[in-house]
C-alpha cells in the first residue's frame, strides 16, 4: 500500500490560522464553521489538512479514546497531554482543550490556572467548559486573564449524573427559556462561541439568531452557526453506541479489524514479510561475517550449527 500525502481541498491555499475572530467573521458573513474533535497528532494533521476550523480536543477523550464509561475520570494531566500531540500536528486550525470535569469548579483561582495551563503549557488557543449561570464569574475571570472561553449548554455530559444519563434538553418551554437566558449571559460574561448539545433545532435556531457570537451545534440541527461532531464517532471508531445526531462516514472500527486479521493472517502464513519488506545486505559482506562469525560461538563453546542455517 502506497503513503501518497494527504491532499488539501484548493481551497485552502493561502489560508491563514483561524483566531476567535475569524469565527465571529464567519457567523456575520453566513459562513457556516467546522468543527471536529482530536485527540492525537496524525488525526490533528488529516483534519487541519482538510481544513476544518476547529479541532476541539473534548473531554471525550475520556469515553472514546481512553474507553471510560463517561467523561468524569479524564485528568488535567490527561487533557494536557493529548493537546499538545494536537498541538504538534495542527498548523491552521483553532485549538480548543475542554477544560475536565473538577478542574474549574472548585474556584474560581483553580480555574484560571488550569484554563491557563491549556494555553502555556499545551499550545491551545482557547478553552471550552460546561454550564450556564452557575459558571459566570468563572467565564469573567478566564477571560479576564486574556484566554478565550468557549461555553457548552444543553446537555453537558459532565452533569450525566445530574440530568440522569446522555438525554436531550430544552425541550419544553421553561427549560427552553433558561438556555437562551443562560446563553446570553455566556454571550456578556465574554464567550466568544458557544456548544449547544443535543437540544430542539428549533430552540438552537432561535438562540444562534439571538447572539451574536458564533454557535456551534451537536445534535442541535441545522440552524446553528457552525457543526461539531465526535471524530471518533463520525469515523465509526467508536463501537459502544452511536447517538441519533451523528452521521458516520465511514466504519474504520471495522476496516482496522479487516487490516488486523489480514495482518496475522500473513504472518501465519509466511506471507509477510516478503523481500519488498526486508532489508538487503551485499553477498561480499555477508560471507565475511559467516568466515568470522564461529569465533563468537567458540568463545562461549557453542556449536555452531546447532543454532543456525548457513542461508
Ligand atoms: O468533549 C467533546 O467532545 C465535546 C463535544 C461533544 C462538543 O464537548
Amino acid at each position: 500500500m502506497s503513503t501518497q500525502p494527504l491532499s488539501s481541498p484548493a481551497s485552502l491555499q493561502g489560508r491563514k490560522k483561524i483566531t476567535t475572530l475569524s469565527l465571529l467573521t464567519k457567523k456575520q458573513q453566513g459562513e457556516p464553521i467546522t468543527m471536529l474533535t482530536g485527540y492525537d497528532y496524525p488525526t490533528a494533521l488529516a483534519l487541519d489538512q482538510a481544513g476544518v476550523d476547529v479541532i476541539l480536543v473534548g473531554d471525550s477523550l475520556a469515553m472514546v479514546v481512553l474507553g471510560y464509561e463517561n467523561t468524569l475520570s479524564v485528568t488535567m494531566e490527561d487533557m494536557l497531554h493529548h493537546c499538545k500531540a494536537v498541538r504538534r500536528g495542527a498548523q491552521y486550525a483553532l485549538l480548543v482543550g475542554d477544560m475536565p470535569f473538577m478542574s474549574y469548579q472548585v474556584s474560581i483561582s483553580e480555574a484560571v490556572r488550569n484554563a491557563g495551563r491549556f494555553l502555556k503549557e499545551a499550545g491551545m488557543d482557547a478553552v471550552k467548559l460546561e454550564g450556564g449561570r452557575e459558571r459566570l464569574e468563572t467565564i469573567r475571570a478566564i477571560v479576564a486573564a486574556g484566554i478565550p472561553v468557549m461555553g457548552h449548554l444543553g446537555l453537558t455530559p459532565q452533569s450525566v449524573n445530574q440530568l440522569g444519563g446522555f438525554r436531550p434538553q430544552g425541550r419544553d418551554a421553561a427549560a427552553a427559556i433558561r438556555l437562551l437566558e443562560d446563553a446570553i449571559w455566556l454571550q456578556q460574561a465574554g464567550c466568544f462561541s458557544i456548544v449547544l448539545e443535543s437540544i430542539p433545532a428549533k430552540l438552537a435556531a432561535f438562540v444562534s439568531q439571538s447572539l451574536d457570537i458564533p454557535t456551534i451545534g451537536i445534535g442541535a440541527g441545522a440552524g446553528c452557526d457552525g457543526q461539531v461532531l465526535v471524530t471518533h464517532d463520525m469515523l465509526g471508531l467508536f463501537e459502544r453506541f452511536t447517538p441519533r445526531f451523528v452521521k458516520q462516514y465511514v466504519l474504520l472500527q471495522e476496516k482496522m479489524k479487516e487490516a488486523f486479521i489480514a495482518y496475522i493472517q500473513d504472518v501465519k502464513n509466511a506471507a509477510f514479510p516478503t523481500k519488498e519488506h526486508s532489508i538487503e545486505m551485499s553477498d561480499e559482506e555477508w560471507q565475511v561475517f559467516l568466515s568470522q562469525s564461529n569465533h563468537c560461538f567458540v568463545q562461549e563453546g557453542i556449536h555452531f550449527e546447532k543454532h543456525h542455517n548457513r542461508r
